[in-house]
């Protein structure tokens, strides 16, 4: 009875790997001139803790391939790519830009990084005074005196 019930699950896990989607391949090169300038503070910051899913650097963790995992971490990285991808700085035009400090700034207390991605990567974990830094850098970009 449980040999069976173990097989069936088995099998049911096998086949949901055939379920995958794919991130978009990165392009073949990645011109560096296009990645966002900020000082080298901040740069580590994003580099360690926003780049796997807002650049083209995505270090994919093993449970990131497998099914049905993959597919939450993979929209993720689809979905923040397109929302900001820090290595394509330079083809944004102005308003996109302050969209995105402005996004930075409102999201970097709570949203961003995505709570569920913390919890698997201790490592990307910002302090709250690094995130007021952060912060503040974004600020100093924002054009509008009324924010
Ligand atoms: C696990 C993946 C993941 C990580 C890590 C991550 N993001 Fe995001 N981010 C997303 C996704 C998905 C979206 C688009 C959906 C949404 O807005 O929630 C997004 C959207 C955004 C947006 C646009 C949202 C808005 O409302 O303007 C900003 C700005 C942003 N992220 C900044 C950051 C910063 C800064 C970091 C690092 C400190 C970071 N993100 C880390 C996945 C991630």
């Amino acid at each position: 009875m449980f040999k069976t019930l173990a097989l069936w699950v088995l099998g049911m896990f096998g086949l949901l790997q055939l379920v995958q989607i794919d991130i978009p391949q990165p392009p073949k090169q990645i011109d560096p001139n296009k990645e966002i300038k900020a000082p080298k503070p901040i740069m580590a910051m994003l580099k360690r803790s926003c780049y796997d899913c807002h650049s083209y650097e995505t270090k994919m963790p093993w449970y990131g391939h497998v099914s049905p995992v993959s597919l939450e971490v993979k929209s993720h990285v689809k979905e923040g790519r397109e929302a900001v991808n820090f290595q394509e700085w330079g083809n944004y035009d102005d308003a996109k830009k302050q969209k995105i400090y402005k996004g930075i700034a409102k999201t970097i207390n709570f949203r961003m990084p995505m709570p569920m991605y913390l919890s698997m990567h201790e490592d990307a974990k910002l302090t709250r005074k690094q995130r007021e830094t952060i912060k503040k850098w974004a600020k100093s970009h924002i054009k509008e005196e009324a924010y």
